[in-house]
């Protein structure tokens, strides 16, 4: 949520902070702004929109040469999306500019504080009292930047970045971080400062997380980075794995094609050097014991939107696998429910971004409440990953499109691993059987493959279905959670009202909803893997067309029980049941994908949407 870069260097600051923001832009689009430090001046544009509005500003009112800036693309807390609010916030004598992502929770008495001592604030956001505060604390030692900086973060309270530039310091980029993410870009003869690497990843791959509370002074030659009071603190630089070409479009017309026609490599390179060659597994950074793992009696998984998705399929395998009892739950409400936890815990925390403040905050709990966090996570340099006593990187590569799609499948792909891992530690499983479900796994990127070659009628189903005033999504057991992601792809891409729903509940409730002609997708469980269920859908799709739905049936190939009930079949490779939402949940995303370019809408970046949910 919100984009931030600053560069110091010997390009042209604005061509680096301009292309790192295009970058960013999925993590906010209601505002872009630009400051450079020129000629003793801080000058800045900024616009509300997307970034493309900020572009045609400075196309028209161009920014004098500086090799020294910062930029940011904004998603609003604060203040409505407009002009005023669009950060760098710039202080009342004109010198300081300030970006900010996160909310400043004492905002409110700060301001009062600096309106009390006769500053005018421009702007209805928390970020611009930040700039005064710079400005004023600057004045009591007018040499030292960094300490001023230093003594506001430790007035602030709540979640920030905040970058910042000086017109008496020409070569400086002062950044800060509690709570929110930043990273540094270690270049020759430059340096970078991002929210996330993406931003800089065309200029240098060598990086440097930022921990908790600390303060990173930016120059030319260098990087210094302290504590809130100065201190030398403890830093981890690491290498991006991954190079620009893997944050461009590379020939589709949108992220999430690109992102979803991805999936087949994303989920191999998951599996990557996870499997030895006796079929057992061997996790990297999992620093957690065997004994340790031995001593859980219980696990809880905590994620948001589609990683809570994809934490509800982990359950059905860890239970199966394991039998640990695992609860699934959404962070947000996990953290102020006053849950049960203690040392015989372990808590999953799945997150692509590594940053969303729902899940941290609901595992910074879990944390002091004595369980032990392993952390599934996309991003290097993250936050979650960094505060989890284990990790287990999903290499999905950068995923940019806002709706997320190739995360959910290696989330899924991860878990999997970790249940695995933990019945071969515990000895729930033989070394034999781990191997078929192994190898079943190692299965799945040609059979997601196979997915992908034949999309075409999902897309036009899409088509005929796009004035559906709504779309229902069932399924059973792990065609469950498939049902709640098609849904949720749905809503956030085309802006439809669509539900998923347990198949055997819709006749508790919900099946009043079903009128002639609406659309139920059905996620349909294999005919050779729980019979049972089989049958039982069946049945939920008689009830459902006998009130004139019209049924969209998702099948695995062989499977002509379901043909008499389907108005529709969309076809996936027959593969074991737990295996299953990683091919049924493709043509969904397609689904999601079609629904939104045919009815206009911006699909990598939809409205009111940000990646990586920073706030609370
Ligand atoms: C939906 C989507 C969101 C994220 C959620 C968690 O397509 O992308 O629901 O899944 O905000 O984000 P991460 O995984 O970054 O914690």
């Amino acid at each position: 949520m919100c984009g931030i870069v600053g560069y110091v260097g010997e390009k042209q600051a604005l061509e680096v902070v301009v292309s790192g923001l295009r970058r960013l832009e999925y993590r906010g689009y209601d505002s872009a702004g630009v400051a450079v430090v020129a000629d003793g001046t801080i000058q800045t544009r900024k616009k509300a929109g997307k970034l493309a509005n900020l572009e045609g500003l400075l196309g028209d009112d161009p920014l004098p040469q500086s090799t020294t800036g910062i930029g940011h693309t904004r998603w609003a807390t604060h203040g409505a999306p407009n002009d005023a609010n669009a950060h760098p916030h710039v202080s009342g004598d004109g010198r300081v500019a300030v970006i900010h992502n996160g909310i400043i929770e004492n905002f409110a008495v700060l301001r009062a504080e600096l309106e009390a001592a006769g500053v005018t604030l421009l702007s209805e956001t928390d970020s611009e009292v930040a700039a005064h505060l710079v400005s004023a604390e600057l004045a009591q030692d007018p040499a030292d930047l960094v300490a001023a900086v230093r003594r506001v973060c430790q007035r602030l309270t709540g979640a920030f970045t905040l970058v910042i530039v000086h017109a008496d310091f020409p070569d400086l980029v002062v950044g800060a971080r509690r709570n929110s993410p930043l990273v540094v870009g270690v270049g020759d003869g430059e340096n970078f400062l991002a929210s996330d690497v993406a931003a800089f990843i065309e200029y240098t791959r060598d990086a440097i997380e930022l921990g908790q509370d600390q303060i990173v002074v930016l120059r030319r030659d260098g990087v210094e980075i302290t504590d809130f009071f100065g201190e030398p603190t403890q830093v981890t630089p690491f290498t991006v794995t991954w190079d620009a070409s893997a944050a461009e479009k590379g020939g589709y017309d949108l992220f999430m094609l690109k992102e979803i026609a991805e999936q087949p490599k994303a989920v191999a390179d998951t599996l990557l050097g996870r499997i030895g060659s006796d079929g057992l597994l061997q996790l990297d950074n999992m620093t957690l014991s065997d004994h340790e793992l031995r001593e859980i009696d219980k696990i809880v998984i905590i994620a948001c939107g589609t990683a809570y998705h994809s934490g509800m399929i982990a359950k059905y395998a860890i239970e199966h696998w394991t039998r640990i009892p695992t609860e699934v739950e959404l962070a947000s409400e996990f953290r102020y429910r006053d849950p049960i936890l203690n040392s015989r815990i372990l808590v999953i925390a799945i997150s692509q971004s590594g940053e969303t403040m729902d899940t941290l905050m609901a595992m910074r709990y879990a944390r002091e409440q004595g369980s032990k966090v392993l952390a599934i996570c996309n991003t290097q340099g993250s936050t979650i990953p960094r505060e989890a006593a284990a990790a287990l990187y999903t290499y999905a590569g950068p995923e940019i499109a806002v709706a997320s799609t190739k995360a959910f499948l290696t989330q899924v792909v991860a878990c999997y691993l970790v249940a695995l891992y933990l019945a071969q530690v515990r000895g729930n499983k033989y070394g034999d059987e781990i191997a078929t479900i192994v190898n079943e796994l190692a299965d799945m990127p040609g059979k997601v493959d196979l997915v992908l070659d034949t999309t075409e009628g999902v897309r036009e189903l899409a088509q005929e279905f796009a004035d559906a005033p709504s779309v229902l999504f069932i399924g059973r057991h792990v065609g469950f959670p498939v049902a709640l992601e098609g849904a949720l792809k749905l809503k956030e891409l085309a802006y439809m009202h669509a539900e998923g729903f347990a198949a055997g509940e819709l006749k508790h409730g919900p099946i009043a909803l079903l009128e002639e002609g609406i659309p139920v997708v059905v996620v349909v469980p294999s005919p050779r893997g729980r019979g049972l269920l089989h049958e039982k859908i069946v049945s939920n799709i008689q009830e459902v067309r006998a009130r004139g739905a019209k049924t969209i049936v998702i099948a695995e190939e062989g499977d002509e029980l379901v043909v008499p009930y389907a108005d529709h079949i969309i076809r996936v490779p027959a593969c074991p049941t737990l295996m299953q939402p990683l091919v049924a949940t493709v043509p969904l995303q397609v689904f999601a994908c079609e629904l939104a370019t045919v009815k206009g809408h911006d699909v990598d970046q939809p409205r009111n949407l940000a990646k990586s949910v920073t706030v609370e």
